[in-house]
């Protein structure tokens, strides 16, 4: 790990654990890219990189000088209206209505560590020697503002993070139009984009396509990440796959609006910009004012998509998540949700929980619908206190009864919403995000609370404290269910509006620090209708989120895939849900619910009580498996085998391997039965070569090298010869297998010898 500067030439030289990024400062003194990929030497100069031309219809910077054009150069921090014409970094409007500027290169610092990002979210380090950060200062001396572009390499990852400031020294007032954290000009444009798409209730599903000529992007405008776009998008060499080859990614960890674009040039460049979207933004920058953009992690990796992933999940699960969740091991819940939906009272909440503590569950989590009057999605939200109709003893009575049965007890929160049937709306009707003299749309007869108005998250962190205080309270599920429309705030003035969406996030993450640190102790789960916002900004307040309201064991091999492509096990909450599923209303056995719930933060939403005692046998057997290897669900190291997304997609693998080797757990699904099919062996991944395991359930051991390359043998399907009642037979069948290692390394190479001498 390094950051070289060369004072001659004026270069920078970032390398992390096994990559280089490479930039200059220009004859105009403004920042050209050089170069990003592969780590290569260091050399004293990379001037050659720099290629120019005088070319025909091209604009020049210099008189007289027809090579020196921004059109034809590859830069680090670009903007529009000097020569070239590609989309920006950034756009400032002046006071005399200027858009033009010229940021030059001021002074750098190279340092130890890295800093926190005031108000955001973003990554960190635990001692400084685990990365290295430069700064390097832009100034434009007609407005007097600047610019610092912040880099952090990480030693021991292939991780460079970036995002930038923006600093009003002059007089004059700025608007900042667009402001995005990171740009790189790729020299090339061989690639396909990798994104993650979706909407509610199949979020995150893989999107691949090759960049053409022009701008591609995807964004959020709705005020959230959102369900139907993830802040991430990779680029993927043509003959890069699931193991192997390069490829080049980009996350953002922001909860709000972004844009992640790809801008191909006539040159072929491919320019990626990742951001706050400029749609529908603006930011007033005073004198003496700064902005701060969020952070993008930048992850290359030569070991193709599951190498980013590993790279993603393991800076993610140890440096973004933080506080006492971060590395604890994570209760299986039981979330009544599913279960009653807001009909419920205490003794029906009780029956539950009595009935799941038997089976092995941990933790109870009460859902929507026990503050205020709220018996339906209509009213109450804004009332944070305990509806004595249904919980006439309180809350904290609930609570330590759920305590006395031998559960933790947690509770679903919507801080950011109101009802208009509520008393929250009664005393603060402007408290809205909303436009004057304009129709207010609701979404599930909701409101989005103005967040961007610190009395308004005062208030509510008032009232949340209020209610965690006087209960034992364990856990909290923080929903959010509505975009935003008309977005206006009353609190601030007409030129500052186009500010509304960032604060509001602003004030989201204030609210969320302030939870966190005033109760470690609580384990914080993010939700927006399933998977609306499960991005890298809301991970650093929240170690875990609800996937999905898409419960369906079918549908969720897809979700987690998808979601595994970024975001690490520790982070997807995943629950066995009642038959006929309630999003799709297929059926599945319980086996395979509980098999592709696994590979996530375990728990239940359905009606224990109504379970049949056959059913609540299986319940028992599944959570003693989860609690047995939940350790390696957590912490391992994750492959996924067979993708949903490909070919017909009707089998899907996954495996999840123990940081020392020697323990995996394997899982495999099929959608739909086949008529007469072969016999499948599957090429496991991660495992180590000499050590010999043992399969559970089979009267047989295996060496490592022999599961990743002759494979594992599945079990036969139905064939039709014989009639049988295999259970893995029919539609919607999986099995898990669990791999344990027997003889490891030192007593392997001693029978090899042994084999050998024979
Ligand atoms: C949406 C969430 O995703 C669900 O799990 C549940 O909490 C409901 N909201 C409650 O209203």
């Amino acid at each position: 790990m390094a950051i070289f500067y060369n004072e001659q030439t004026q270069e920078f030289h970032l390398q992390a654990k096994n990559v280089s990024y490479i930039f200059t400062v220009l004859k105009n003194n403004q920042l050209g890219h050089l170069y990003y990929g592969k780590k290569i030497r260091h050399r004293e100069s990379f001037a050659h990189l720099v290629k120019m031309q005088a070319r025909s219809l091209t604009s020049c910077v210099y008189e007289g000088d027809l090579e020196f054009s921004l059109d034809v150069l590859k830069q680090e921090f670009p903007s529009y209206g000097t020569t070239d014409f590609r989309e920006p970094a950034y756009q400032i409007l002046q006071e005399n209505g200027s858009r033009t500027t010229n940021f030059e290169y001021r002074n750098h610092r190279i340092f130890n560590g890295k800093p926190k990002l005031a108000g955001l979210p973003a990554t960190y380090v635990e001692n400084n020697e685990e990365a290295v950060t430069l700064e390097v200062t832009l100034y434009d001396s007609v407005m007097n503002a600047e610019i610092a572009l912040y880099y952090t390499v990480y030693e021991n990852m292939n991780v460079i993070t970036r995002s930038a400031k923006f600093m009003n020294k002059g007089q004059e007032k700025l608007n900042l139009t667009r402001a995005m954290s990171a740009n790189v000009d790729f020299s090339d444009a061989d690639f396909d984009m990798v994104h993650l798409s979706g909407a509610w209730a199949r979020e995150r599903h893989v999107k691949t396509r090759a960049l053409e000529t022009g701008i591609q992007s995807i964004s959020s405008a709705r005020g959230a990440s959102s369900s139907q776009q993830n802040p991430f998008l990779a680029l993927k060499r043509k003959d890069a796959a699931e193991n192997q080859g390069e490829v080049y990614s980009f996350s953002f960890v922001y909860s709000g609006n972004f844009l992640a674009q790809v801008e191909v040039d006539h040159y072929n460049i491919a320019r990626v910009t990742m951001g706050i979207n400029p749609f529908d933004f603006n930011w007033l920058l005073e004198s003496g004012e700064s902005f701060q953009t969020p952070e993008v992690v930048m992850v290359y990796s030569d070991q193709g998509l599951n190498g980013m992933s590993q790279t993603y999940h393991q800076l993610y699960r140890t440096r973004l998540a933080r506080g006492e969740w971060r590395d604890k091991i994570r209760p299986v819940l039981i979330n009544n949700w599913e279960a009653t939906y807001f009909d419920f009272n205490e003794a029906k909440i009780l029956e539950i929980a009595k009935e799941a503590k038997d089976l092995g569950v941990e933790l109870f989590v009460l859902d929507d619908g026990w503050f205020g009057k709220r018996d339906d999605d209509t009213t109450s939200l804004g009332d944070w206190f305990v509806d004595k109709i249904k919980l006439s003893n309180g809350l904290g009575s609930l609570a330590r009864k759920i305590n006395e049965l031998g559960l933790q007890f947690g509770l679903w929160f919507e801080p950011e919403m109101v009802s208009k049937i509520s008393e929250l709306y009664k005393e603060h009707p402007d408290w809205l995000i909303h436009v004057p003299n304009r129709r207010q749309s609701h979404g599930r007869n909701q409101y989005v609370l103005d967040f961007s108005r610190k009395e308004v998250v005062d208030y509510i962190y008032e009232m949340m404290e209020k209610v965690l205080e006087e209960a034992p309270i364990s856990y909290v599920k923080w929903d959010m269910n509505r975009y935003m429309t008309e977005i206006g705030s009353a609190a601030l003035p007409a030129e500052r509006q186009s500010e509304v969406a960032h604060r509001y996030i602003l004030g989201v993450y204030d609210l969320y620090e302030r939870l966190t640190s005033k109760f470690p102790h609580i384990l914080f789960e993010s939700c927006a209708s399933g998977g609306a916002r499960f991005d890298p900004g809301m991970i650093y307040y929240t170690p875990q989120t609800w996937t999905s309201d898409d419960t369906d064991a079918v549908e969720r091999l897809k979700i987690q895939y998808g979601t595994s492509i970024v975001y690490p096990l520790s982070t997807m909450g995943a629950h066995v849900s009642a038959v006929p599923n309630h999003q799709v209303r297929r059926i599945t056995s319980l086996e395979t619910r509980g098999n592709t719930a696994y590979f996530g933060m375990f728990g239940y939403e359905l009606d224990v009580t109504k379970m049949t005692e056959e059913e609540k046998k299986t319940v028992k057997v599944q959570i003693d498996f989860y609690k047995k290897n939940r350790e390696v669900i957590q912490n391992g190291t994750f492959y996924r085998l067979e993708s949903p997304f490909e070919g017909d997609g009707n089998v899907t693998s996954w495996m999840v391997v123990s940081k020392d080797q020697t323990e995996a757990l394997v899982g495999c699904y099929q959608v739909l039965a086949r008529p007469n099919p072969g016999f499948r062996r599957l090429l496991l991944k991660g495992l180590n070569t000499n050590y010999e395991y043992q399969i559970e359930g089979r009267n047989q051991t295996n060496f490592g090298d022999e599961l990743m390359n002759a494979g594992l043998q599945l079990e036969n399907e139905f064939s039709g010869s014989v009639p049988h009642e295999h259970e893995e037979t029919g539609d919607f069948t999986s099995q898990v297998f669990k791999l344990k290692a027997v003889q490891t390394e030192v007593i392997s190479h001693k029978r090899t010898e042994e084999a050998l001498e024979v």
